[in-house]
């Protein structure tokens, strides 16, 4: 039997162990366990903390966006709940992009005339109700059967533009009917220009108004959380998934049918350079947008090369994991393209404030990814109208708060940097 004064150098040699740990360093893994008591409570108490465990059970329900992220991971796959949550890497973007928003601060001015507020804006010379972007995500029907057709009649409850992706499940002429709109499409050129060429055709003769370039995915990624997830999945995903070639997975995608995918190895485009802009510009008459840009060198040829708009983006963070956010890349791309072209921005966007941040720093739009698919993998198209509500309603508030009565007086003295 060991004596009590061995027990007691034991557990000081232990509880010196955990003084070394990254663990306590971390935020106190064992704080509230007795083994480092709290010398008082925090400051401000949380009354009524968000739990995972209580689910919304109608989209009328949902207090915030975050509301239906557990509900889609609920109805979800895993491995397409895992597919949509995935960051890259250590997803220290995926965080940064929400935690950059704390960098930046309001500075709202008073005694400003907010009884009404107009929240119109025009995107490449269309008007919408409101600056708020329903962003590309590809093969939507893995989260809910409705899929881009039930996100194109959510998008037009609210009167928002829809961006839609080359990897819909929904023909875009489909998404077109259903949006009651022209739309933009996302374009994945491939490496292959007759591919690139097929897709912007087809998308400018069902009525597409511009085509937005994807830039940013032009090497490998490692989706650990996707990874993780699809190993907790049971289903079989040959059932749906025909892994047998690329070719072979291609035939399912709306977009790729009647197209002659011969030759490709990926649908990346790793051999894309501004040549590809001059020969996109004498194949289409619809505006052309690239997404995925970072650096403001690039927004000036962006600018240079005659591109309509950008749009400043890091994927959701699903491309690099650099680490850096996308409203920390705002001000210096706002600054360096001076207002010759319009400047749209994404990735990690769930709130009217942040929104408002972005608007004020500069760009004239934001789009949405995630918490659309969170409201769509909830509940369907009533899930994504509810989402849009949500971020219409606390935009409105917000540009109330700030003392903006139009976009236009969302001006750059409105926020600060901390
Ligand atoms: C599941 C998923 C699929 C996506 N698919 C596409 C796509 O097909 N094309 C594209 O340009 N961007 C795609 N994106 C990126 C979005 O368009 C957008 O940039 C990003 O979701 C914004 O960040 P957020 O999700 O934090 O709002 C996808 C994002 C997610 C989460």
């Amino acid at each position: 039997m060991p004596s009590l004064a061995d027990r007691a150098a034991s557990r000081r040699k232990f509880l010196q162990f955990l003084a070394a740990s990254p663990l306590l360093g971390a935020g106190g893994a064992f704080a509230g366990e007795g083994l480092m008591p709290q010398s008082k409570l925090p400051d401000p108490l949380t009354w009524a903390p968000m739990r995972a465990d209580e689910l919304i059970k109608s989209p009328k329900e949902a207090i915030n966006v975050f509301d239906f992220e557990p509900v889609c991971r609920q109805n979800v796959p895993p491995a397409h709940f895992g597919y949509m949550a995935s960051g890259i890497d250590d997803e220290a973007t995926l965080r940064a992009n929400r935690e950059g928003f704390l960098k930046f601060q309001l500075r709202p001015r008073r005694l400003v005339d907010v009884s009404k507020v107009d929240m119109t804006t025009e995107i490449l010379g269309v008007r919408y109700d409101s600056p708020i972007i329903v962003a590309p995500i590809g093969g939507q029907r893995a989260y809910h059967e409705e899929g881009e057709l039930g996100t194109a009649r959510a998008a037009k409850a609210g009167n928002h533009l829809q961006i839609l992706s080359t990897a819909t499940n929904s023909n875009v002429e489909d998404v077109i009917a259903a949006r009651g709109a022209p739309i933009w499409y996302q374009l994945y050129a491939t490496n292959k220009w007759e591919v690139a060429k097929a897709f912007v055709t087809r998308a400018e003769k069902a009525g597409c108004l511009a085509v937005a370039v994807t830039v940013d995915r032009s090497g490998g990624r490692n989706q650990e959380t996707l990874f993780r997830l699809r190993r907790t999945d049971t289903r079989d995903c040959n059932a749906c998934h025909d892994r047998s070639s690329l070719q072979a997975s291609l035939t399912r995608r709306a977009m790729y049918q009647g197209v002659d995918v011969s030759g490709l190895r990926n649908t990346q485009s790793s051999n894309m350079t501004w040549d590809f802009f001059k020969r996109l510009r004498d194949t289409t008459k619809m505006k052309i947008v690239i997404k995925g840009i970072l650096a403001w060198e690039d927004a000036v040829m962006a600018a240079d090369n005659g591109i309509d708009a950008i749009i400043v983006s890091n994927h959701g963070a699903r491309s690099e994991d650099s680490g850096r956010s996308t409203i920390d890349a705002l001000p210096e791309i706002v600054e360096a393209v001076n207002g010759r072209i319009p400047i749209i921005v994404d990735s990690g966007f769930r709130r009217g404030s942040d929104i408002v941040k972005a608007l004020c720093i500069g760009a004239q739009a934001v789009c949405i990814g995630r918490p659309y698919i969170w409201g769509l993998g909830a509940f369907g198209q009533s899930g994504v109208e509810r989402v849009l509500e949500l971020l219409r309603t606390e935009t409105y508030a917000m540009m109330q708060q700030v003392g903006a009565p139009s976009i236009k007086q969302l001006v750059p003295a409105m926020v600060r940097r901390a």
